[in-house]
């Protein structure tokens, strides 16, 4: 299988530098004060590991996994210490080992099969202890059509430039976007655009217990005007969890608001 982001890699985070973390640090932070201290933190498609570098700066056990090698060998050269493996998140080594699991910035979307959507999703509850959290969240098709479908763009990032140029196609509900660094090859990623229904029922199949689904960008209920949708689910949670999960979500709107 050709690594869509073989070449991307030495780039990566000089072309993402635009792009708030923080603000997954800081849901994950929420998330976490549902969990006893000391849990496993597994970022799946952790790609340069810039949430894992961040989280472990503040104390957290964590560690990343990505189906690009040259990704993780970057997060390597950026961090020697940094705890990255190369794993499909289809087939991955961890078992009944983390309190929480992200799979964050649309890389679920990267998956472009419904099989593969709910064997990742099986994994990623299988990496679960009891009573773990899974954070996550999916592009929507307005994000696509908004910001994406039949653009072309270039970017200068520092010495070297990017050029995009993206395509959609409504019926597969598919994207293509041709990634371009200075004039070299061109790089194609794809990304299908589930409804979140199919989401739904591709997780509650994998055996996750739905928390919720919230727009990105305020923490309320997705609408169509959402671009990003966060989901929480959990493996065999207590109704301890569900309730407390209910305060959290609370939180997050007040700090989506400050
Ligand atoms: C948009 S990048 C996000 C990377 C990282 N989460 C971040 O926030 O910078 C998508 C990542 O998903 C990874 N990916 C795609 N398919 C995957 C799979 N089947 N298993 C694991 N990682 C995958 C890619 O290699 C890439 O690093």
């Amino acid at each position: 299988m050709s690594d869509p982001f073989a070449r991307i890699a030495p780039y990566y985070d000089a072309i993402m530098s635009h792009v708030d973390y923080e603000r997954w640090v800081s849901k994950t932070g929420f998330l976490a004060d549902l969990l006893p201290d000391g849990f496993l933190h597994i970022d799946i498609a952790c790609g340069t590991g810039v949430l894992v570098e961040k989280l472990r700066q503040s104390g957290w056990r964590s560690v990343g996994a990505d189906l690009s090698f040259a990704m993780v060998r970057q997060g390597r050269r950026n961090a020697p210490g940094f705890p990255g493996v190369a794993a499909d998140m289809r087939a991955l080594p961890f078992h009944n080992a983390a309190g929480l699991v992200t799979c964050l910035f649309d890389s679920l979307n990267f998956l472009t099969e419904e099989a593969g959507l709910e064997q990742g999703l099986r994994e990623m509850a299988g990496a679960l202890a009891p009573g773990g959290i899974l954070y996550g969240d999916v592009i929507t098709e307005r994000m696509v059509l908004t910001h994406f479908a039949g653009k072309r763009w270039t970017e200068q990032n520092g010495r070297f430039s990017t050029t995009w140029e993206s395509d959609y196609s409504k019926s597969a509900h598919l994207a293509e976007t041709r990634v371009t660094v200075n004039r070299g090859p061109v790089n194609y990623i794809h990304e299908r655009i589930f409804p979140l229904a199919t989401v739904q029922s591709a997780m509650e199949r994998a055996g996750l217990t739905v928390l919720g689904f919230c727009d990105a960008a305020t923490w309320k209920k997705p609408s169509k005007r959402s671009i990003r949708v966060d989901f929480v689910a959990a493996q065999s949670p207590s109704a301890k969890l569900v309730r407390d999960f209910e305060t959290v979500r609370k939180k997050i709107q007040a700090w989506q608001r400050r």
